[in-house]
């Protein structure tokens, strides 16, 4: 490592030294907290809308992230994003989600305007103020760097920081080879979490808790799991004849279904179900590429025949490297399965709470009618109508974090094998933390973008 780099990072509070152990206080350290919000959060690509939030023109939505907010907007120019402040004395413009095709933005305070451009339309008594006060350039809104992949806007406040796609890596051709542009919301959730935005994260970055946190899903592994066998003696596939192989994958692709939503859809549950009947070898391995390779093929037609832009899923599955869970460096995840995805965007609200919302995405015909979420179905954490694995999950983390405060617990200790993202992400964040060089932050995110079940990997720095 270069000195200079080296240095620097030596600066970082609480940094990681080791990269199998995560020092506590990054998830509750006030002043760590505000270091986030300084120097990691103005100087990353943030998903700020699924782009289906805003079909028509004048439709926008707000993105805030810790003190900040951002208009996105559609416009009969494409859609753009907006530092939400007035320009006369700052009054924040708009909040939530609406239309300004025909008002534009109005602000309270003294009534200054702006069409759905962000150019200025009105300024009440324009004589009263020197003209350079008033200048077009400094009264029209301040527009905020914009780009888009996937089906979503995403937003950057640093005009210097390297591309979106520059900083996605080989994770954007992969996603782009399910489709995930045309993906559309099924259903939005979201709840606020009292944990550590990174907390929150870090449950859905490795398969490690499937056993204990989801026993449900370990039990219908039918192929086992990387682990060995579980604290009961028992490897979930021990003795299965290819029938049995056949049924428990079914059963697994249900379980999910109705746990997760998302990642499987109902329609690919009913394609599964009907394959019971399916000649299989006795031998459980054969038996489940055969599946597997059915399955692909019949859901593919299924939804081509229903007028979805499905891609073909079998070619995909041969072509293109899987991750079941891929995560976008800083806050944002897809969770691919077969046709279908969840998917998860993560935004701090204090150092120990966070805003976690989920969305159920498909692929269906661009002129099916379906009532799309506007806003997210904001639930208690604890709620039982939440999906039952998200709810799993959420039950773990507030003891998570309290237990982080308990006497003695200095460090998170990391499967160098399997929960290697996690540390490979924290490690950027310390890049990022130390202000090291954005051309080398960038060539780091392509890395920690590398997909679920990531072994701990050489970041750059
Ligand atoms: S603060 Fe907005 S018009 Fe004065
Ligand atoms: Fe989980």
């Amino acid at each position: 490592m270069a000195d200079d780099v080296k240095s620097l990072l030596e600066k970082v509070p609480f940094r990681i030294t080791d990269p199998e152990l995560i020092p506590s206080q990054r998830y509750y350290d006030p002043a760590f907290f505000e270091l986030e919000k300084e120097k990691l959060w103005p100087h990353v690509w943030q998903m700020a809308c699924r782009l289906e939030e805003i079909p028509r023109i004048g439709d926008y939505v707000e993105y805030t992230i810790l003190d900040k907010s951002v208009i996105v907007v559609r416009t009969k120019n494409g859609v753009k994003a907006f530092h939400n402040a007035c320009r006369h004395r700052g009054v924040r413009l708009a909040t939530g989600a609406g239309n300004c095709k025909n008002a534009g933005f109005i602000c309270p305070f003294h009534g200054w305007r702006w069409n759905t451009e962000g150019e200025n339309t009105f300024v009440f008594g324009k004589q009263v103020f020197s003209p350079e006060v008033l200048d077009k350039a400094e009264i029209d809104l301040a527009p905020c760097r914009i780009d888009f992949w996937a089906g979503c806007a995403f937003i950057n406040f640093d005009d210097q920081a390297p591309g979106l796609r520059e900083s996605l890596g080989p994770v954007a051709e992969r996603m782009e080879a399910r489709h995930a542009d045309k993906l559309k919301m099924d259903w939005w959730y979201g709840t606020v979490l009292p944990t550590n935005w990174k907390l929150a994260m870090e449950a859905f970055q490795e398969g490690y808790h499937t056993m204990k946190t989801h026993p449900q899903l370990h039990q219908l592994s039918a192929l086992g799991n990387p682990y060995g066998n579980d604290a009961d003696g028992m490897a979930p596939n021990r003795g299965m004849t290819g029938q049995q192989a056949l049924n428990t994958h079914i059963d697994f692709l249900a379980r999910l279904s109705s746990g997760m939503g998302g990642m499987v859809h109902e329609t690919e549950v009913a394609v599964a179900e009907s394959l019971r009947d399916m000649d299989v070898s006795d031998d459980a391995l054969q038996a489940t590429m055969a599946f597997y390779g059915r399955l692909h093929e019949d859901i593919t037609k299924e939804a081509l025949g229903r007028g979805a832009p499905m891609f073909d899923i079998s070619k995909v599955a041969q072509e293109v490297e899987f991750h079941a869970v891929e995560f976008m460096f800083p806050h944002f995840f897809l969770l691919p399965m077969l046709g279908a995805m969840s998917s998860y965007r993560i935004r701090p609200l204090t150092a120990e709470t966070c805003l976690f919302e989920i969305w159920s995405l498909v692929l269906r015909p661009e002129d099916e009618a379906y009532d799309t979420p506007k806003q997210p179905t904001i639930l208690p954490y604890d709620s039982p109508d939440f999906p039952e694995i998200p709810r799993q999950d959420y039950y773990n983390l507030p003891l998570q974090q309290l237990g982080l405060h308990a006497g003695e617990f200095k460090f998170m200790r990391l499967s160098k094998d399997c929960e290697g993202m996690i540390s490979n992400y924290q490690r950027l964040l310390d890049g990022y933390l130390a202000g090291l060089d954005p051309e080398k932050l960038a060539a780091g995110s392509r890395v920690v973008n590398c997909g679920f079940e990531s072994p701990i990997r050489d970041i750059g720095f």
